[in-house]
C-alpha cells in the first residue's frame, strides 16, 4: 500500500510524526512524506524534523508565504503534479492549515481517497481561515480520524457518513508523551533563566489577534498586567514579530522576555514547567490539558471545547481586565482538569490499524 502524508506548517509535524512511525511498523506499507513548505524558516521546519526524528521529506514544494489563494493554489498544483507521478493509494492530511485543504482537494479530484487526522473540530466561526479549511477537508475525506465526542457530533450534524468516522484519540498527545523524557534534557530553563514553576508562557499568532492593531494593543496590555504577577516568556511566531516591534512591546519595565520561535523539545520543557500558558494556539490548548497546566485562551471561541469541558483551558478573550483577572484566578486556584478519553499516546497506532483494515476491505472488493 502506497501512502502519502502531507505536512506544511509547524503544528502538522507533531501530528504526522506518530502516524509515520506507526505506519513504519507495517512492512506492506510504503509511506512517503511531502512537505508543502508553507513554513520554511529553520525554526518553523527543520528544527522539528530533528526534534521529532521525522524522515526527510521525499519532496518539498517550497510554496512559502503568500495570500490564502496563492498558498492554496500553489499547494494544489504542486500536490497534483506529485500525485500524478507517484500514484499513491491514499493521501493523509493533518489539521486545518491551507496546505491541508489544498492537498485534500488535489487528491479528491484525482479520486485518490483522503484520510483527515484531527477531523470534526469546529469553532463555529467562519471568519477564521482554519474553520473553512476544516469544513472543506472533512467533506473531501472518506476516513475521518477524530479525537473527541464533540468532533463526531459535529460531523454527524453535517451529514458525514458514520462509517467513515473513527474516534482514535489525539495524535498530538502521542507526540507529547513520546517526547517528555527527551524534552527534560533541554537546557531551555538555564538559557532563559526561567524559574521552574514560577513563570508564564505566551504564544500568539492568530491573524484576528495580531494583525489588528487595536486587538493586539488590548492583548499586550493584558499581558503586561499579567506580568505584574509573574515573569512571562514569549517565543514569537514570525507573523507576530514585526507587529510587536511596531507596538514597542515589551518595554523595559515589563517582566516579559521575547524569544525566537522554539523547537518542539525546548518549547515542551518550557511549557511543562510553566505556572500558566497564555495563548491563541490550537495545539497548546490540547497540550496544556494533557499536562494539566492552566491555559488561558486569548480568543473568543475554541474549536477544542473539550479542553474547557474536561481540561485546564479557559476562554478569556482579548479584554485586558479579563486577562489580568483570569491570570490571577488561575494562579490562585489552578483548575485540576481531566485528561480526555483516548488521549493516551496510542492514537497513531489505532489510525494505522484502521488504514490497514480499510485497504484490505477495498482490495477484497476489487
Ligand atoms: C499558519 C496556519 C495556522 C496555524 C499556523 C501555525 C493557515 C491559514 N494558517 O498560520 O492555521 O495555526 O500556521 O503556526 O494555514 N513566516 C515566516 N517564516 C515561516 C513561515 C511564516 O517568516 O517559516 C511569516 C511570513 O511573513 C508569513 C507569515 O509568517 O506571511 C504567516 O505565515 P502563514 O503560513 O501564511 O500563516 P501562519 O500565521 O503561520
Ligand atoms: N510550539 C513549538 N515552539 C513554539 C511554539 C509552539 O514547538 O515556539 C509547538 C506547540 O507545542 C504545539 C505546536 O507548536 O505542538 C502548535 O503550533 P502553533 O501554535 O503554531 O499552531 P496551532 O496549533 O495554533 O495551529
Amino acid at each position: 500500500m502506497k501512502l502519502l502524508c502531507v505536512v506544511g506548517t509547524r503544528p502538522n509535524y507533531m501530528k504526522a510524526a506518530p502516524v509515520i512511525r506507526a505506519l513504519s511498523g507495517w512492512p506492506e506499507v510504503q509511506a512517503k512524506l511531502l512537505h508543502a513548505g508553507q513554513h520554511y524558516d529553520p525554526a518553523m521546519s527543520d528544527l522539528f524534523f530533528r526534534d521529532l526524528a521525522l524522515p526527510k521529506p521525499d519532496f518539498n514544494l517550497g510554496i512559502g508565504s503568500g495570500s490564502h489563494a496563492e498558498q492554496t493554489a500553489g499547494v494544489l498544483v504542486g500536490v497534483e503534479r506529485f500525485l500524478l507521478q507517484d500514484r499513491p493509494d491514499r493521501v493523509i492530511v493533518f489539521g486545518d492549515v491551507n496546505s491541508t485543504l489544498a492537498a485534500a482537494l488535489a487528491a479528491a479530484k484525482l479520486r485518490i481517497p483522503v484520510a483527515h487526522v484531527e477531523a470534526g473540530l469546529r469553532s463555529g466561526d467562519r471568519g477564521m481561515p482554519e474553520e473553512l479549511n476544516r469544513l472543506l477537508t472533512d467533506h473531501l475525506s472518506d476516513l475521518l480520524f477524530t479525537h473527541c465526542e464533540e468532533a463526531d457530533e459535529n460531523l454527524a450534524r453535517e451529514g458525514v457518513a458514520a462509517a467513515g468516522i473513527h474516534r482514535v484519540g489525539n495524535v498530538m498527545i502521542d507526540t507529547l508523551q513520546a517526547s517528555l523524557a527527551l524534552a527534560e534534557r533541554s537546557d531551555i530553563l538555564e538559557r532563559t533563566t526561567a524559574p521552574a514553576g514560577g513563570y508564564g508562557l505566551i504564544t500568539l499568532h492568530r491573524p484576528e489577534n495580531v494583525d489588528r492593531p487595536e486587538v493586539l494593543g488590548r492583548l499586550l496590555e493584558g499581558l503586561r498586567r499579567a506580568a505584574k504577577r509573574l515573569p512571562l516568556f514569549f517565543p514569537v511566531h514570525p507573523r507576530t514579530q514585526a507587529r510587536l516591534r511596531t507596538a514597542g512591546f515589551p518595554s523595559e519595565q515589563d517582566r516579559i522576555t521575547l524569544l525566537e520561535p522554539l523547537g518542539y523539545l525546548d518549547f515542551l520543557k518550557l511549557m511543562r514547567h510553566a505556572a500558566l500558558l497564555l495563548t491563541d494556539s490550537g495545539g497548546v490548548q490540547e497540550e496544556t490539558t494533557a499536562l494539566r497546566i492552566p491555559c488561558l485562551t486569548l480568543r473568543e471561541n475554541t474549536e477544542r471545547p473539550i479542553t474547557t469541558r474536561l481540561g485546564t483551558n479557559r476562554i478569556v478573550g482579548t479584554d485586558p481586565d479579563r486577562i489580568a483577572a483570569a491570570a490571577d484566578q488561575a494562579l490562585k486556584t489552578p483548575p485540576k482538569g481531566q485528561i480526555p478519553p483516548l488521549w493516551d499516546g496510542k492514537a497513531a497506532e489505532r489510525i494505522a490499524k484502521i488504514l490497514m483494515k480499510k485497504q484490505h476491505v477495498s482490495l477484497s472488493a476489487t
